[in-house]
């Protein structure tokens, strides 16, 4: 009894603490890879003395957050994850109207995506998609480096392939909205028909498929090519190619919550990880996306856009609401329910 006691007063007296130094504290959703989220935590929390509570989620389950804490918001700010999540939350007011004095300095397409959302978002980076394999397993089963999206197709990469769950990942929603604009959207599904048979697994995160083929469980990935240099510094024998015949891109985003309890301190947040010295937090952790303000240090290891054969992506037509749900609704429908 008395040890309840002794454990139960400091939790209470820390408890009560907390709440009154609530202005001090930001709830975030981090839509990054773990390491980037926790350096930006534990570095903000130092430099600028206000608590980081984060929950890591994939792009798509965070809006799914957002959007269920609607009337009574937990969550200040959400930071990464693919753009059209984010798009999606400022259609849907779920996020607030902010105009960064930084702007004028970020890359064009970070601008452009703060301005199509009526400035309830900003580009934080950006990166292509295409495919990661693993040099020893490709070369071990004598398969082909895949070089096209047809190539992906080819009757010897059955059970070789890993991508992501377009309802969850938004990386996988990426790889759907780039088939569409590339082959037209009957074609598209067609497509992704016949892919679906050289699938091994969906998985829920847009990373994992990478992972997995970097640790040998898998080929070939579909993913963000920025998640490669990563697992290749950690010893992986992986390597990353985008297809030839064209590929989109990812503006990574920031929002701040629409009626956010800590609107200070998430507006602090949001200052300081448009800088050039936050941004470089990423590489620092192995991230290799390319950052959105012009003067933050560009690692080398970052896909050079100008080597990549880039499609002229819709991000404002792919970032609607009823575009998205009506698009992942078609592949559950016609491609996912499918047997393999
Ligand atoms: O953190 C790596 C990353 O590829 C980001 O560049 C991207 O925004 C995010 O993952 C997407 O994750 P998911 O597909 O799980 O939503």
């Amino acid at each position: 009894m008395k040890k309840t006691i002794w454990v139960a007063l400091p939790m209470w007296l820390a408890t009560s603490h907390m709440a009154q130094a609530q202005s001090g504290e930001i709830n975030m959703i981090c839509s990054a890879q773990a390491a980037w989220c926790n350096i930006l935590a534990v570095t903000f929390e130092k430099s600028q003395g206000v608590k980081v509570n984060m929950t890591l989620k994939g792009s798509g389950e965070a809006l799914a957050q957002i959007l269920a804490e609607r009337a009574n918001p937990k969550t200040d700010l959400w930071f990464g994850g693919t753009g059209d999540p984010h798009l999606q939350a400022a259609e849907q007011n779920l996020t607030l109207e902010y105009k960064s004095p930084t702007l004028p300095k970020l890359h064009d397409w970070a601008q452009k995506q703060a301005a199509q959302s009526g400035y309830k978002t900003v580009g934080i980076y950006s990166g292509p998609l295409g495919f990661g394999y693993n040099t020893e397993l490709i070369a071990k089963k004598k398969l082909p480096i895949p070089k096209t999206w047809g190539d992906l197709l080819k009757p010897e990469y059955k059970g070789e392939i890993q991508s992501a769950n377009p309802a969850s990942s938004g990386t996988a929603y990426t790889m759907i909205a780039t088939l569409v604009q590339l082959m037209g959207e009957d074609q598209a599904f067609e497509y992704l028909k016949k892919l679906h048979g050289n699938i091994a697994t969906y998985t829920r995160s847009g990373t994992a498929p990478i992972k997995a083929v970097a640790r040998g469980e898998a080929t070939v990935s579909i993913s963000f090519v920025h998640d490669g240099p990563g697992e290749k510094a950690q010893g992986f024998p992986l390597e990353t190619i985008t297809p030839v015949d064209g590929t989109g891109a990812e503006i990574g985003s920031m929002s701040i919550i629409r009626g956010a309890r800590n609107m200070d301190a998430a507006k602090k947040f949001y200052e300081w990880a448009l800088t050039p010295s936050a941004q470089a937090l990423g590489a620092a952790t192995l991230q290799f996306q390319l950052p959105s303000h012009k003067d933050t240090k560009v690692d080398p290891r970052v896909p050079d856009f100008r080597k990549i054969k880039l499609i002229n992506y819709d991000y404002a037509k792919y970032g609607q609401t009823a575009e998205r749900r009506r698009l992942i609704q078609r592949w559950e429908r016609e491609v996912n329910s499918l047997s393999r």
